[in-house]
């Protein structure tokens, strides 16, 4: 750390601390922006804020320890940077001034604990915990969904990546313990238990992001944008991916690419399996939750075409290994994590044999943690 930046760390006196969790999700991925369903939950893991106000009108300093670096913004003059952490920031002040004027001078140190390209979605933690903490020292008013869909609309319009409202939604709402199952259409959910005994949730890091990840992101929004076009010029009704269903998708089956057809059917049969996975989980059948996440991990891989070998190989490497019961990618895909169900007994074992495995095939260090569904952005106690 610089010693500039060192003695405002040290010096600081936060008058508000905010816990800001990533997030895992079981089953449901591309499926948010298609108005779907998905079952994330908050983690264990987290982004911490802690802020004071400074008495200036427009003069804000925001430490990041992850990369060392300051940011300073004057509140008048809110523009996009060229660095993309700072535009999660920037993006949430700038969504924030379209519906109040309440926020002043402030400083920030950030914390975070959450690996960066992992897929449990440090940018929404980051958005969210931000515009979690402004609401409270400055009394903004801001219901928690405010929040969500503020925070959600930075990521669109400073950053550019046009995600869904999977991300934001369970860094703010998750419960302990539980996982959401989401209606992204009409954003009703329902908190299911989740203790998913005697199984532990392990992620395995493939420690890359590949940097498609956002190109081809909005990539897939567009093709199943351009699906629904196509369906809705004779059902003008539909008006999303969540409103066909298989039959209606292969009345159009000559007019679409393969390509498209393949991306929409990934996206009906997925939103089956998220449904399908809550009754398992209510009815404790966690085999079956298990076998759900390896036909999402397949989905993702053959139609929806957004995994990459390092996560193919750690998905096939579970596969034949008795202790494991479910595994698949995670998130936007193209790296970062895979979201396995481990019973505890094969942890260790497991871990030494998977990573001695990768690391041969691609001369990369696989990391992994233990994580529990956790409570959503929340003050430090
Ligand atoms: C990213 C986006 C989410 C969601 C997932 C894929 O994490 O931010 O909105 O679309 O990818 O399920």
């Amino acid at each position: 750390m610089n010693d500039k930046n060192e003695k405002v760390v040290e010096n600081f006196k936060p008058e508000l601390v905010i816990h800001s969790p990533g997030r895992i999700n079981f089953i449901g991925e591309h499926t948010d922006y298609n108005n779907g369903f998905v079952m994330p939950t908050a983690i264990d893991k987290k982004i911490v804020f802690s802020f004071k106000r400074n008495n200036s009108d427009t003069d804000c300093s925001i430490y990041s320890a992850t990369y060392d670096k300051m940011l300073t913004i004057d509140l008048e003059n809110v523009t996009p940077s060229d660095k993309e952490w700072e535009n999660y920031i920037l993006g949430v002040l700038n969504e924030i001034s379209k519906i109040t004027r309440k926020v002043k001078g402030f400083d920030c140190i950030i914390e975070s604990q959450l690996p960066i390209g992992a897929g449990i979605s440090s940018s929404a933690a980051l958005e969210c915990g931000l515009a979690y903490g402004l609401n409270e020292i400055f009394n903004l008013g801001l219901s928690k969904i405010d929040i969500v869909a503020l925070s959600q609309r930075a990521e669109h319009t400073y950053v550019g990546t046009k995600c869904g409202i999977m991300d934001q939604f369970s860094s703010v709402m998750s419960e302990d313990k539980k996982v959401i199952l989401l209606d992204c259409k009409s954003q009703e959910h329902r908190f299911v238990d989740a203790s998913f005994d005697p199984y532990k949730i392990l992620l395995l890091n493939t420690n890359v992001s590949h940097n498609l990840a956002s190109s081809e992101y909005n990539t897939r929004r567009e093709e199943c944008e351009e699906v629904v076009k196509i369906v809705s010029s004779s059902y003008p009704q539909i008006k999303s991916l969540r409103g066909i269903t298989k039959n209606m998708l292969d009345e159009f089956k000559n007019e679409l690419t393969d390509t498209l057809y393949q991306r929409a059917h990934y996206v009906i049969e997925e939103n089956g399996r998220v449904l399908q996975a809550s009754e398992s989980l209510d009815n404790g059948d966690l085999v079956q939750f298990g076998k759900l996440m390896y036909q999402s991990h397949r989905g993702l891989q053959h139609q929806y075409k957004v995994s990459c070998p390092e996560l193919d190989f750690l998905v096939d490497f579970s596969e034949d290994y008795d202790g494991i019961i479910g595994s698949r990618m995670m998130g936007g895909g193209f790296g970062g994590c895979t979201i396995n169900l481990i019973h505890p007994d094969s942890i260790d074992e497991y871990l030494t044999k998977v990573k001695k495995a990768y690391k041969n095939k691609f001369d990369i260090e696989l990391t992994s943690f233990i994580t529990v569904p956790s409570k959503g952005t929340s003050i430090q106690a």
